[in-house]
């Protein structure tokens, strides 16, 4: 960091978000929405996390363009009392539950709580136990990590929808989209997110898992006949697995959607190998697991995903053990 350019973002219009999840989702939303002039005060997890927040205070963030921002943020503890109005919550999936388990107390009737995850089960389990009228779902295909913790490159430029799965919610939702569309994400309302949630569920299922199994980057997946073919196995089987499920929307032509992005991202190295690498479990258990156990419920055969399952619990290291049980 010694000798780049760091400039201050220092512009306060109060808003009153609470951010819960301070990774790297949590770390360019909160620095850009500081950046455009939303208040944020980021959660963490104990008086452990804050007093290492604390030795700096704020978010850098590596914007596209290569600069440096400095984001002064306030912070506190999960567990402190003031009432939160606004919940942005940006854990990984498997941590969502646990997460907002911690701040439920300082929630009320007309707080409202957006969810930032990939996969579709969690968002459906705290809509159904929060309310739909309060808990809304945020989709992006923006691409962010951690150089170190509260240090976040914005790596991918992509977009942002923001809905509700419980229907009679736009006017909400749109107000929703207002208030953090001054992080410059290119958030739009989207009246199908459950759809949005389900796509690409389906695609980061075809793709998280294989790059894990092969410990490759993203687009070194299409390198070989047998990875090629091996991916587009598992696509045709996402693609019956969702015509079978009948909550799961119609989907056609995955293989091609995914070698595209595939394309566009060949760079990447997929957050569950991310994950992987640095010894944590990752989302993919969130991510197969659930199709799995639909699977199993509606009697569908799914053998690639199984096997895939196997191979990946099978890993010396793995961190996947029993994911697909406990339905
Ligand atoms: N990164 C991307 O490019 C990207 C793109 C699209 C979608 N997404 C989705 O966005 C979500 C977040 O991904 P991410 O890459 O930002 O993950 P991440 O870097 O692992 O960040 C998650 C953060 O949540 C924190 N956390 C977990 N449990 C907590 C708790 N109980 N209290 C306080 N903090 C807690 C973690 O803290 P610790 O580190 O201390 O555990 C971590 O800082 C995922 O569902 C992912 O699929 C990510």
């Amino acid at each position: 960091m010694a000798d780049e350019a760091i400039r201050d973002v220092t512009d306060d219009r109060k808003r009153g978000w609470h951010l819960l999840g301070a990774g790297a989702m949590g770390c360019l939303w909160a620095a850009r929405l500081k950046r455009g002039g939303t208040d944020v005060c980021l959660l963490l997890r104990n008086s452990q996390a804050l007093h290492a927040y604390q030795q700096c205070s704020h978010v850098l963030l590596q914007t596209i363009e290569g600069e440096t921002l400095r984001c002064p943020l306030p912070a506190e503890t999960t567990a402190s009392s003031g009432r939160i109005d606004r919940l942005l919550l940006t854990t990984k999936a498997i941590d969502a539950e646990s997460a907002l388990a911690t701040v439920e107390h300082r929630l009320h009737d007309n707080s409202r709580i957006v969810l930032l995850h990939n996969g579709i089960e969690v968002q459906q389990e705290i809509t159904r136990r929060l309310g739909g009228h309060r808990v809304f779902c945020l989709s992006t295909s923006h691409g962010a990590w951690l150089r170190a913790a509260f240090d976040v490159c914005h790596a991918g430029v992509g977009a942002s929808w923001l809905g509700c799965l419980q229907e009679g919610q736009e006017g909400m939702a749109r107000q929703l989209v207002d208030e953090l569309d001054s992080a410059g994400l290119d958030l739009q309302y989207d009246p199908d997110i459950r759809l949005r949630l389900w796509q690409k569920l389906a695609i980061n299922c075809a793709i998280n898992g294989l790059t894990v199994l092969h410990d490759c980057r993203n687009g070194e997946l299409l390198a070989t006949p047998e990875r090629r073919q091996q991916l587009q196995e598992l696509c045709r089987e996402i693609e019956s697995l969702y015509a079978g499920i009948p909550e799961a929307p119609a989907l056609t032509a995955l293989y091609e959607r995914v070698r595209g992005v595939l394309q566009a991202t060949a760079e990447n190295v997929s957050s569950s190998l991310q994950d992987a690498r640095r010894g944590r479990p990752g989302e993919w258990p969130v991510l197969n697991g659930p199709l799995i156990r639909l699977a199993t419920r509606y009697g569908l055969p799914c053998p690639e995903n199984r096997a895939l399952a196997d191979m990946l619990e099978s890993r010396p290291s793995s961190h996947f053990h029993g994911f697909r049980h406990g339905d």
